[in-house]
């Protein structure tokens, strides 16, 4: 059963041009989905549009999880339900340690599920944490007292959002071409580090243009997504299948890809 669910997701540009075209998907808990497209398909715009990015409209349709319509809600809100979404371009935060960005967002999404009131996590509690993860995810324990992704390689900022994941526990990852810019060392890791958390209380939808990171990941699902929509969608057998062929066979006529 879904947990997260689109229903006929129509996503617009301020200046109003639309780019999610209708959407319908349900992710549930103890699955992965793949969504596979061109550039420039809207794939990041679909997950900023789940994530409750302010510069992306929702035109029509509506997004809920479980029982809960979300499509109103600030991206903090949704964050509190577990919605967690990976960026494929992580912003830095000058003057924001790693360290105290991961307290503060724990602590946030804390107190949510505390009724509005105060539940802090125990410092020890926390460090014990963080270190167990960065070094699970083979994160540098230098990274914990810089500001968030200042000056951080392209490989450092994709583990450091693996390392959001984990620490914060969603019940519903985006993943957004997490595997763009990582070698295969960090790919592994990286790709651990969500295989260990899809189960009874995460599921994810994965984002990529390129089936390397199913080699690592077995999606239950894979949906090919062209121009803002989703045109096929089956097994794993299917990215093997893009792999091979290419995005074209997929491409209506009359759309430039
Ligand atoms: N903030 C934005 N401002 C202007 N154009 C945007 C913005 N976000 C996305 N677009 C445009 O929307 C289209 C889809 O982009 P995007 O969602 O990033 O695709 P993908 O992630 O599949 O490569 C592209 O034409 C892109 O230039
Ligand atoms: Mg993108």
């Amino acid at each position: 059963m879904g947990l997260l669910k689109l229903e006929n997701l129509h996503v617009a540009l301020e200046d109003g041009t639309e780019i999610v075209k209708g959407v319908d998907l349900e992710v549930g808990l103890d699955e992965v989905h793949a969504i596979m497209g061109p550039n420039g398909s809207g794939k990041s715009t679909l997950s900023y549009a789940i994530m409750g990015h302010p510069g992306y409209r929702i035109t029509e349709g509506r997004i809920f999880m479980g029982d809960e319509d979300v499509t109103e809600l600030e991206a903090n809100e949704r964050a509190e339900r577990g919605l967690f979404l990976a960026f494929q371009y992580p912003q830095a935060i000058p003057g924001v340690t790693v360290t105290s960005f991961l307290r503060s967002a724990i602590n946030a999404i804390r107190k949510a599920r505390n009724n509005g009131v105060d539940d802090p996590i125990a410092i020890p509690e926390f460090r014990k944490e963080l270190l167990g993860q960065m070094d699970r995810l083979k994160v540098s324990r230098e990274l914990a007292s810089r500001y968030l992704n200042d000056g951080f390689s392209g490989g450092e900022k994709k583990r450091v959002e693996i390392l959001q994941m984990a620490m914060l526990r969603p019940r519903i990852a985006v993943l957004d071409e997490t595997d763009s810019g990582l070698d295969i060392d960090a790919l592994r890791v990286v790709a651990g580090g969500v295989n260990e958390l899809v189960g009874p209380e995460m599921g994810a939808l994965v984002i990529t243009h390129y089936q390397r990171i199913l080699d690592y990941i077995t999606p239950n699902y894979v949906h090919v997504f062209v121009d803002g929509r989703i045109v096929e969608t089956g097994g794993p057998d299917l990215a093997k299948k893009l792999e091979a062929e290419g995005y074209d066979p997929f491409i209506p006529a009359g759309v430039e890809a």
